[in-house]
């Protein structure tokens, strides 16, 4: 029997953001974690702490599981898989193939799965600018909609595919983890040559802006399969990219990042694509290397 709107399985900042939106949204909410004491404050907000994972998930119509990967997730529920009477949406992060092995271990243990992917941070959990994806049975999805919605912003159920919510996460997290490296070797090389960063940051800004625009032409240029370099070819990339890894490696700072994306960019001349657009070289690493 289930008498709990949700149940929280994990009090990081993104499983104590998911219960505080479940309480401050009218939910009765039942947060378990490895370390208690991390529930403290979300107890004096209303919720109730659950003394074990087989105690939260027990009498829960959905068990939102937000731990730090899916090892975490399995080490938990796994223990407890016959005491679940609700769907169990996991909102932990990792790669797709591990999404699908988890919906078919749930449905093994006849557990009513969704996966899922948090694609904002812990402070917009609750607010307009929530975006979470959900993946794997519609009709699962529908029966748990509103009260997902506690969570607030965008929830898109991407279809049937239980692994479709990681891999939109997954290759979100490439944009997320290149650009932040990107950022963080730019700063080191203006360093490096004397540039304040806030100098530095002043410029950089406009860099960052450039992306939202490339995001689409990529898209346009893929759909269609045409890579006109109207603005930049892929050749000419590749020299301004030997330049910066020169300047990197005459002040003693690692470029080996840069020579990792020239080698894709030298890939893509050598097959006879430098005067094609940068889009281009997306659909090559798609291909196997020759
Ligand atoms: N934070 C964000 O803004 C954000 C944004 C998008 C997505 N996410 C995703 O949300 C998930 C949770 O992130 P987070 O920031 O809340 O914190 P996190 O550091 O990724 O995970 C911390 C949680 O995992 C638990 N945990 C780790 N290993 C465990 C194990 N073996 N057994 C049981 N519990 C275990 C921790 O318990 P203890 O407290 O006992 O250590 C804690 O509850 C991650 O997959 C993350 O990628 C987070």
């Amino acid at each position: 029997m289930t008498d709990t709107d949700i149940a929280i399985l994990g009090l990081g900042p993104m499983g104590r953001a998911l219960a505080a939106a479940a309480l401050a949204a009218g939910r009765s909410t039942v947060v378990w974690n490895r370390t208690p004491q991390r529930a403290a404050p979300l107890v004096e907000q209303g919720a109730v702490l659950a003394p074990s994972a087989g105690d939260a998930v027990a009498g829960a119509r959905v068990t939102v599981a937000c731990l730090l990967d899916y090892s975490a997730v399995r080490a938990c529920v796994a223990p407890v898989r016959d005491r679940f009477g609700g769907t169990l949406v996991n909102l932990s992060s990792g790669p797709a193939a591990q999404a699908r092995a988890m919906a078919d271990w749930a449905g093994q243990h006849g557990i009513d799965y969704l996966d899922g992917a948090i694609l904002t941070p812990a402070p917009t959990i609750g607010t307009p600018a929530a975006t979470v994806l959900y993946s794997g049975a519609r009709r699962s999805y529908e029966r748990n909609r509103r009260t997902l919605e506690a969570f607030g912003g965008t929830g898109v159920h991407l279809g049937e595919d239980a692994g479709a919510a990681a891999a939109y996460e997954m290759a979100l997290l490439d944009v997320f983890a290149m650009s932040v490296g990107g950022l963080a070797h730019a700063f080191a090389l203006a360093m490096a040559e004397g540039i304040e960063p806030a100098a530095f940051a002043r410029f950089a800004r406009g860099i960052g802006a450039m992306l939202p625009g490339m995001a689409d032409r990529f898209a346009d240029q893929l759909t269609e399969g045409r890579f006109p370099a109207d603005i930049s070819s892929i050749a000419s990339a590749g020299s301004a990219m030997a330049h910066v890894a020169d300047a990197a490696t005459a002040r003693g700072i690692d470029a080996a990042p840069l020579r990792a994306v020239q080698r894709i960019v030298d890939r893509a001349v050598a097959a006879g694509h430098g005067g094609d657009s940068y889009a281009r070289l997306a659909q090559l690493l798609g291909e196997p290397a020759a």
